[in-house]
């Protein structure tokens, strides 16, 4: 992608943003250091998809890509139809869904995922409530295979799915200041699995 394309992917997502806050949770596209810092979290070695969550302007797939992980793998879930058939001219091996991604069990099921590798996150939580930040990260980890990570960024300091009631741990990878707001990597777990 060329310099004019990736301005003029920020220059769509400041307009969207400036147009639907609570639905973008940002005012710009995620930093290629906080990209690069979520797409580390995924080991490639590990089979199975990985979806992608407010996929946006595909700077975190972009990552994921640089990361080794074929396009092929990567199940992209993006409600904003601009945004969403960016995505599939960008990357025609991928499998795209212009969907709302707080309706992951029913997406997975209708589509018969297989057990994923990872589940990578730039919906922005905080503007839902408590039960439907709690119900995705719940359903993710269903669709997980066992350790396999759910990543989450978000602006504040503490997590953004508080972890006991769902019997995981939030873990705070990385804090990244070169990002628009500043932005902090968590990685849940089921704790089921862990040693
Ligand atoms: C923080 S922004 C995107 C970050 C992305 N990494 C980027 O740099 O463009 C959040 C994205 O989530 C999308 N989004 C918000 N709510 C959604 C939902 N319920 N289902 C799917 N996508 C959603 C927005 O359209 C937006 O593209």
């Amino acid at each position: 992608m060329n310099a004019l394309t990736e301005f003029s992917h920020s220059l769509r997502f400041i307009a969207t943003a400036t147009r639907y806050p609570l639905k973008m949770g940002a005012i710009w596209p995620s930093s290629p250091e906080l990209a690069k810092a979520m797409a580390d979290q995924v080991d490639p070695q590990i089979e199975g998809p990985i979806i992608e969550l407010g996929s946006g302007t595909g700077s975190i797939t972009k990552a994921l890509i640089e990361r080794g992980i074929d396009e092929s793998r990567l199940i992209l879930i993006e409600s904003h139809p601009h945004f969403f058939s960016d995505l599939c001219a960008r990357y025609p091996k991928a499998y795209c869904f212009c969907e709302d991604a707080f309706a992951l069990q029913n997406i997975a099921e209708r589509n018969d995922f297989p057990k994923a590798a990872a589940i990578i996150s730039g919906l922005p939580l905080r503007t839902q409530s408590k039960t439907q930040r709690q119900n995705l990260v719940r359903t993710g980890l269903r669709l997980l295979k066992p350790e396999a990570p759910f990543i989450q960024f978000s602006y504040g300091l503490d997590p953004p799915v508080d972890g006991r009631d769902l019997n995981v741990q939030p873990f705070p990878v990385k804090t990244i200041w070169k990002n628009i707001p500043p932005a902090r990597i968590w990685v849940y777990r089921d704790l089921a699995h862990s040693g």
